[in-house]
């Protein structure tokens, strides 16, 4: 039997991909490469020692979803693909609701003809909204995001519960991911955002390493203990822990099962410039710039369910999550691209 991962090659992908196949699984991976390169499943190769089949192709394409899953065994699917640019998907609706919503549906419609019905989606805090106590959990009614990028994510987590009401052979994990960052503790495989960095790991990364003068910090005047925003900050390699423990819950159970995964503990912009300044010894120049459109205050995980049900809890800290940023950073100033 194999997982399918699509999105395998992209940031988050690539680090489970490597996690899977040092678990002895078989992996293939479904990647149209639209904001990755094919060398990050190279590293994990040779990391692991092992072979991923990549399929260069795109989860809208129906017919070779199914030649896919004619072609080889799948028990389950993890389901990373998709665009991630909340600016971008301001810009560009339709191409975000394609890409991610419509995207689903044809993946989803190909794995109930193939009779595949195991499957983890990325989702993500921003489907909770804005939240007026800290901290978030499971059980709090989804919010009204902001923009298309979390809209994309809130229609089809309700899609894929229409979908689990209606034929309760689906087990579907929605894994609502807070901050994820930090990179493999090799320094081999990390995120590469292909234009100027959203987030702000990897914004105040690539300003350490002098790929960019200084930091703009959006906002200093917020209701939080030093006026800037807070986030549940959490480093990918428990992200992709907490994959492996939805995976073996989900194969016990059918339905829907929704799980926030962070630390329970959030940071300030500060705080996490200063965090990056001692892991890398470099400065982060910052100036205060005005607070970006559609930013909320904080945002913290309650982990406490996915620590129930699925014995996982986040164990790397803040200053391990930017060690490992920078020593991917340092190691490749210009991302998977030759310098
Ligand atoms: P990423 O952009 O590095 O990875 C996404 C991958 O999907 C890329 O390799 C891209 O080439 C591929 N892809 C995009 N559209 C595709 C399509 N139509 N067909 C095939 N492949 C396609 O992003 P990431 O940070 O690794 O995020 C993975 C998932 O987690 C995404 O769904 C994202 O929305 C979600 N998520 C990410 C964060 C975050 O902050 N990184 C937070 C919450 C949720
Ligand atoms: C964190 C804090 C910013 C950049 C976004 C998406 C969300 C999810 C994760 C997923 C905030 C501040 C940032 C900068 C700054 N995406 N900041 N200067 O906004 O919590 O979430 O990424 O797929 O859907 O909305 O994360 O890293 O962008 O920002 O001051 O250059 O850093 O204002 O307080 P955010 P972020």
């Amino acid at each position: 039997m194999s997982i399918l991962v699509t999105g395998g090659a992209g940031y988050i992908g690539s680090h489970m991909v490597l996690s899977l196949l040092e678990h002895g699984h078989n992996v293939i991976v479904l990647d149209n490469l639209s904001n990755a390169s094919s060398e990050s499943l190279r590293r994990v190769e040779q990391m692991s020692g092992r072979q991923v089949i990549l399929v260069k192709g795109d989860i809208r394409d129906r017919p070779l979803l199914d030649n896919l899953f004619s072609a080889h065994d799948i028990s389950d699917v993890l389901h990373f693909a998709g665009l991630k640019a909340v600016g971008q998907s301001v810009e560009h609706p339709l191409r975000y609701f394609d890409n991610n919503v419509s995207g689903t549906l044809t993946l989803c419609q190909a794995m109930e003809a193939a009779g595949i019905r195991r499957l983890v989606f990325s989702s993500s805090a921003t489907v909770y909204g804005e939240v007026a106590t800290m901290p978030i959990h499971e059980a709090l009614p989804t919010g009204s995001p902001t923009n298309p990028y979390g809209r994309s994510k809130l229609i089809v987590e309700e899609v894929l519960q229409d979908l689990a009401k209606a034929d309760a052979r689906w087990s579907i994990a929605l894994l609502r991911y807070f901050n994820p960052v930090g990179a493999h503790e090799s320094g081999l495989i990390g995120e590469d955002p292909n234009d100027i960095p959203n987030n702000l790991v990897p914004f105040v990364s690539q300003v350490a390493v002098g790929r960019r003068d200084v930091l703009y910090v959006f906002g200093d005047d917020y209701a939080t203990p030093d006026g800037t925003g807070v986030r549940d900050y959490i480093h990918v390699s428990d992200l992709v822990e907490g994959h492996l423990c939805a995976m073996q819950a989900i194969a016990r159970q059918s339905g829907v099962n929704i799980w926030n995964l962070g630390t329970g503990q959030g940071y300030s912009v500060f705080e996490i410039v200063n965090a990056f300044e001692a892991a890398s010894g470099r400065e982060v120049p910052y100036r205060i710039a005005p607070r970006r459109e559609g930013d909320i205050a904080e945002c913290w995980a309650d982990p406490a369910k996915a620590e129930r049900e699925l014995g996982w809890t986040a164990k790397r800290r803040l200053d391990v999550m930017m060690q490992d940023t920078w020593r991917w950073q340092v190691n490749n100033p210009e991302g998977y691209s030759p310098a």
